[in-house]
């Protein structure tokens, strides 16, 4: 948590803050406007004709008070309209206004409630507030570690203040926690964030959240089975490791889920070796991963009615003399071999292994989170994450959990019609089919270790990282879809 967050019934040209952020309907712009313009003693009217503000969604516009207020500066932010103001908005919102004071180096800020928002859904407003606020710091030194940064925030209400108020922000908060655990090990360079360093990472967060835990080092995968996994790890020097966390709700459990996540701490491409351009990039090859950890977190706050299990399966794909081939064949936790065809598909190989250990918890849904194939990122670009499904009313209960959450995902079909490139002729299957339709033959390979298990595979290649910030993602790792899978385990409780 990067806030200390208040609630506070109060006028915001009586309140003392570095930045106070002034939320503002389409419809009542030029009221608000003109109240600003008011406090300031005149003078606003001109910037704004200039400007052209009109409360549109994501329109701003930010003055210096010039010490006729006590408040250093303000912003106005657009809100549009009031019905679009839905959860995911009022995230935004908040994610917007930390930023900004972020970039102003406001210490503080405080930020005006709309009109009708209080109760449960502040809890989204304190999301976004932290989530905006979110940075990633742990290896600036000196000069360059920020001094000045936004550590306070409080909500202007004209109403009075209940208790359900209060802890709607307090799971905000605990919820974007979540999301920054997720972040930071995203944003973790590989020579500090190993395959056993990211399988401890998950075990402390686990224990910090009082949850149930289980490690395995590769001798333990090996006896298990787990072959395909093993074998992406024997090029590393730092061994392969798997954990499994589990929450328990405190009533009869609803549903049983179990989510895996990729955990390639480093995805050199093995003896298949990637381009330089780029290669850094793969440190967040264990978003998916990352992604679990920091659902699990969350869930232990929002406390869901469903049983909920994460495997992280973490390894690291290296060239070395005891590398992986191409050609070579491997059993499987399944039993299925499989032919290596290209290193650099190793994702799929450590999902595969997870996938049969997930199917063998008899849950009733599994959902996976994966940064898989360059392909879905060229298909999707990178704002979107693309999943495919086993059912089409999955997909739909899928789908809108993603809307709802206000995340991007877009259901890609899983075509029976390319399974024909997965043949081999030397074992079961290949692992990697033909160029095109590369996010679909990886699906369709991993649909071979789910049994008859419900399933919802997403491919976050594309989003897991960001180039530049943008609504409640920063600049590098974004926790993609952690508010998603957080959503859907909230509506099957
Ligand atoms: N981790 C990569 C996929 C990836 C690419 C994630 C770009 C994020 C950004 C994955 O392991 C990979 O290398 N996939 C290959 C598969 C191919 C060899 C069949 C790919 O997409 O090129
Ligand atoms: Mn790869
Ligand atoms: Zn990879």
């Amino acid at each position: 948590m990067f806030l200390k967050l208040q609630i506070a019934t109060a006028d915001p040209f009586k309140t003392e803050t570095d930045l106070l952020v002034i939320g503002c309907f389409e419809k009542s712009s030029a009221a608000t406007i003109s109240s600003l313009e008011k406090a300031l003693g005149g003078s606003l009217k001109e910037l704004v004709t200039r400007d052209e503000f009109k409360g549109k969604k994501d329109q701003r516009l930010l003055v210096s008070t010039l010490a006729k207020l006590p408040s250093a500066q303000a912003a106005v932010l657009g809100l549009g309209d009031p019905a679009q103001l839905d959860d995911a908005a009022l995230r935004v919102y908040g994610a917007t206004a930390a930023r900004l004071a972020l970039s102003e180096k406001a210490r503080s800020l405080a930020i005006t409630l709309p009109d009708g928002i209080s109760g449960d859904r502040l809890r989204y407003l304190a999301e976004g507030l932290e989530l905006g606020a979110y940075r990633y710091d742990r290896f600036l030194t000196g000069e360059r570690k920020p001094r000045r940064l936004l550590s306070s925030a409080t909500l202007l209400t004209k109403v009075k203040i209940s208790a359900a108020d209060r802890s709607a922000l307090a799971l905000g908060q605990a919820i974007a926690a979540g999301v920054a655990t997720a972040r930071d090990l995203q944003n973790d360079p590989p020579n500090e964030l190993t395959p056993a360093l990211l399988a401890q990472a998950a075990a402390r967060v686990a224990r910090n959240h009082k949850l149930k835990v289980t490690l395995f080092d590769r001798k333990k995968l090996e006896a298990m089975g787990m072959k395909l996994f093993v074998a992406v790890g024997q090029g590393s020097a730092h061994p392969p490791h798997m954990a499994h966390i589990v929450y328990t709700p405190a009533g009869k459990a609803k549903k049983k889920v179990v989510l895996v996540g990729k955990g390639l701490t480093f995805d050199s491409g093995g003896l298949c070796i990637k381009p330089a351009q780029g290669m850094g990039d793969m440190k967040t090859d264990m978003s998916g991963a990352a992604n679990i950890v920091g659902l699990m977190a969350a869930v232990s706050a929002l406390k869901p009615n469903v049983e909920v299990h994460g495997i992280i399966g973490c390894a690291e794909n290296m060239p070395d003399g005891d590398a992986y081939r191409p050609g070579d064949i491997f059993g499987s936790l399944d039993g299925k071999t499989v032919e290596i065809v290209n290193t650099d598909a190793e994702g799929r190989l450590v999902l595969a292994d997870c996938l049969a250990y997930a199917r063998n918890l008899k849950p009733d849904l599994i959902v996976d989170n994966a940064t898989l194939t360059g392909a879905c990122a060229i298909a999707l670009g990178s704002n979107c994450a693309g999943f495919f499904a086993t059912s089409d009313t999955l997909a739909e209960q899928f789908a809108r959990a993603a809307r709802e959450a206000g995340e991007q995902f877009w259901r890609l079909p899983l075509l029976d019609d390319l399974k024909d490139s997965l043949k081999s002729d030397v074992a079961d299957l290949k692992h990697t089919g033909d160029r095109f339709g590369g996010a679909i033959t990886a699906a369709l390979f991993l649909r071979e270790f789910v049994g008859n298990i419900p399933w919802v595979h997403c491919d976050i290649a594309g989003p897991s990282l960001a180039s530049k910030a943008y609504g409640i993602y920063p600049k590098g790792g974004t926790g993609y879809g952690v508010l998603t899978f957080l959503r859907l385990l909230e509506t099957f409780s």
